[in-house]
């Protein structure tokens, strides 16, 4: 049931609230975070996390937190192109694949690709019972429950938490006696902790926000999303959410990387949606922002409270150390909203199915 939502997909996004809760739960023991599934495997010297679509999107942005947190080199890759080379695996790498169905064919087989060499996978799963959660060594199931809507969308909040779950529970056991790292550690499972009930708050606010904007910019043909850094893997999400819905063509592109060809394509009809959270990289990203400006293109920044810049457009999200889990549904909302005033049919997009069984 829809729960009076018109659309699935709408219900989905306001559920990730209680989907941050529930992925928490039996999780986090004081400032440990309990993943028994990997207690029995090896830490790894390396990690390959292999996907597709929206999920690789989430191993992407992942990568940040394992280097960060387990300080363990990670390698990110589209599940159709891994399982057609021939990919040379490190003696103590660790494979994790990310699927929400569990059925996904390019997904399960390099799956079996990596257990026929002899190497352990983590399964990152949400549907209980699936061939990825069968054949995986361990699996770790994202508390989402069931996505109707074909985009994915509460599914990716659950794999980011559980990611960075991952990633904590590998500083923990790497470096459980070294206090500085423990103190990051704890800051930023405060910073998780604290996430449900600031989501909670802020989505009726970025609803109307979606709404406004996708109003606005409804005449696009093309969007640019751009972020840098942890923003940048919610950029190439953000354009695959607008270009699965709406059907407007949408490029997600590393900030820095615009000057290096795409910048061309900027004139005042083709609008750029920047992700600019405050954390290191804020005066890169601004002035990434600018650049764009001074060529006429329009532009949705979205920033966090207690930051500025000089822009018509500006979204604001509330402050947090994790801006990603509250930039992800703004996107989302934004997409949503735009595909519903384009009359675009949001829970089934054309040309696509909610789990693709077929390489
Ligand atoms: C996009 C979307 C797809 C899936 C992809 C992988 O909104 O839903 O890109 O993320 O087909 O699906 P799973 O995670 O089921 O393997």
């Amino acid at each position: 049931a829809k729960d009076g939502y018109k659309h699935f997909m709408l219900k989905e996004i306001m559920e990730q609230p209680k989907v941050l809760r529930d992925c928490l739960v039996g999780r986090l023991q004081d400032d440990r975070v309990c993943l028994p599934e990997l207690d029995g495997l090896p830490v790894p010297g390396s990690i390959r996390i292999i996907a597709c679509g929206t999920s690789y999107n989430a191993g992407l942005w992942s990568q940040y937190y394992l280097e960060q947190f387990a300080e363990i080199p990670v390698i990110v890759e589209i599940a159709s192109e891994f399982r057609y080379r021939k990919p040379i695996l490190k003696a103590d790498e660790l494979i994790v694949v990310i699927s929400q169905s569990g059925e996904t064919a390019d997904t399960l087989g390099a799956l079996r690709l990596c257990k026929e060499k002899g190497y352990p996978v983590v399964g990152i799963c949400n549907v209980l019972g699936s061939s990825v959660a069968r054949e995986a060594s361990a699996c770790l199931y994202t508390q989402a429950g069931p996505e109707i809507s074909v985009a994915s969308t509460k599914a990716m909040l659950s794999q980011m938490v559980l990611l960075l779950l991952l990633a904590l529970y590998y500083g923990q056991r790497k470096n459980a006696d070294c206090s500085h790292a423990k103190k990051l550690r704890a800051g930023i499972l405060n910073e998780l902790k604290a996430l449900p009930e600031i989501l909670e708050g802020a989505l009726p606010v970025m609803r109307d926000k979606a709404k406004k904007f996708a109003y606005q910019y409804a005449y696009a043909k093309s969007f640019f999303y751009l972020g840098r850094g942890t923003a940048y893997s919610l950029a190439l999400e953000g354009a695959l959410k607008l270009k699965e819905l709406s059907y407007i063509h949408a490029e997600g592109y590393a900030t820095g990387e615009i000057k290096h060809g795409p910048i061309a394509l900027i004139d005042p009809d083709f609008p750029t949606f920047a992700l600019a959270f405050d954390d290191d990289n804020f005066n890169k990203v601004c002035s990434g922002i600018l650049e764009i400006k001074s060529r006429q293109g329009n532009v949705i920044a979205l920033l966090q409270e207690g930051t500025e810049l000089e822009n018509n457009d500006l979204w604001y999200i509330p402050q947090t150390k994790l801006p990603e889990f509250l930039a992800l549904p703004a996107m989302q909302l934004f997409s949503y909203e735009m595909a519903d005033y384009l009359g675009k049919d949001v829970d089934q997009p054309r040309n696509l199915a909610k789990s693709v069984t077929v390489e």
